[in-house]
């Protein structure tokens, strides 16, 4: 599907934790053509399908030179499967740190972290890298799409690194990207998106290995407030018709009031807070 264009492992790799969003569906795609994304053409999922998320006195610090940052200090969180999560706090509070170590992008110092009955801190990188790609879609403030690949081949990239034959990829792909509303844009490259779009197709990418749990750092944070509330509606979508397990982290008020519950993040520690 490159044709020639080099794309690393590495990138696929990144592009396996990004995730898809639901904004309004096309009309030919009903929320139920989700069910097509599922391994093995699973259909009605529901909510409960999803696993809990359990964190469990989580310390994280990064170390530069001889210097070390104490960033996330015991934090203990759990999500029921399908809830709708907003993490608020500070620049420099952890959140990003929070969701890398959520989603397995990152490692802990000490602590575990449960999804379902799987310790995912005890997986080696394989392992680990195996897991993320069944189960986690990463949704970033950036988009990050692969610029010299049109939507249809950059939602399809995560799909590389499953048996599945080339025309089922497509097929998959083709359908995230209806669900998102976008299927007259499957040739358009991101530099032909608008930002709203580049991010509907970066949310494709994140669901069409229909993954149970979705992360999204600050997903509307680069969005006027019309592609911003598209967005949300999109992921509300996900999570009450889907069942997608949701933590998204946001600095905007607006966004957080669409979770169904509000997380935040203050030095290092969580508090509870209402929506
Ligand atoms: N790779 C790294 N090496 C060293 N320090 C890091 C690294 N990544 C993050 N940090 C530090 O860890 C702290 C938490 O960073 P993090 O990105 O999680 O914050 P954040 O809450 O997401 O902030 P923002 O709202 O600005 O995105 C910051 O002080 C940051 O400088
Ligand atoms: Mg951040």
């Amino acid at each position: 599907m490159t044709n020639g264009r080099e794309v690393s492992r590495q990138g696929i790799e990144l592009a396996v934790q990004q995730d898809v969003g639901i904004g309004q569906p096309d009309s030919d795609a009903a929320p139920g053509h989700a069910a097509a994304l599922g391994p093995g053409g699973t259909v009605g999922r529901t909510a409960t399908a999803s696993p809990p998320i359990r964190l469990v006195g989580v310390s994280k610090a990064y170390r530069r030179g001889a210097q070390v940052v104490p960033v996330l200090t015991s934090v203990n969180l759990t999500v029921a499967p399908g809830e709708f999560l907003a993490l608020m706090g500070p620049s420099g509070s952890g959140k990003s740190t929070l969701l890398n170590l959520i989603a397995g992008i990152d490692r802990v110092d000490a602590g575990s972290i449960f999804v379902g009955e799987t310790d995912i801190t005890t997986l080696d990188e394989a392992d680990l890298a195996r897991w993320r790609s069944r189960s986690v879609g990463f949704i970033f403030q950036f988009y990050n799409l692969i610029p010299v690949l049109n939507a249809l081949e950059n939602v399809e990239l995560p799909l590389l690194l499953t048996p599945l034959s080339g025309r089922e990829r497509r097929e998959r792909a083709r359908t995230a990207l209806s669900m998102v509303g976008l299927s007259d844009r499957m040739d358009h490259y991101p530099g032909q998106l608008s930002g709203g779009q580049q991010q509907r197709t970066a949310i494709a990418r994140a669901l069409v290995g229909d993954p149970d749990i979705l992360v999204a750092d600050e997903p509307t944070g680069d969005l006027d407030r019309v592609s911003a509330g598209e967005i949300l509606d999109l992921m509300d979508g996900l999570n009450r018709t889907m069942g997608k397990t949701i933590i998204m982290v946001t600095h905007d008020p607006r966004a957080a009031e669409r979770a169904g519950r509000l997380q935040l993040l203050e030095k290092g520690e969580l508090a509870d807070a209402h929506p």
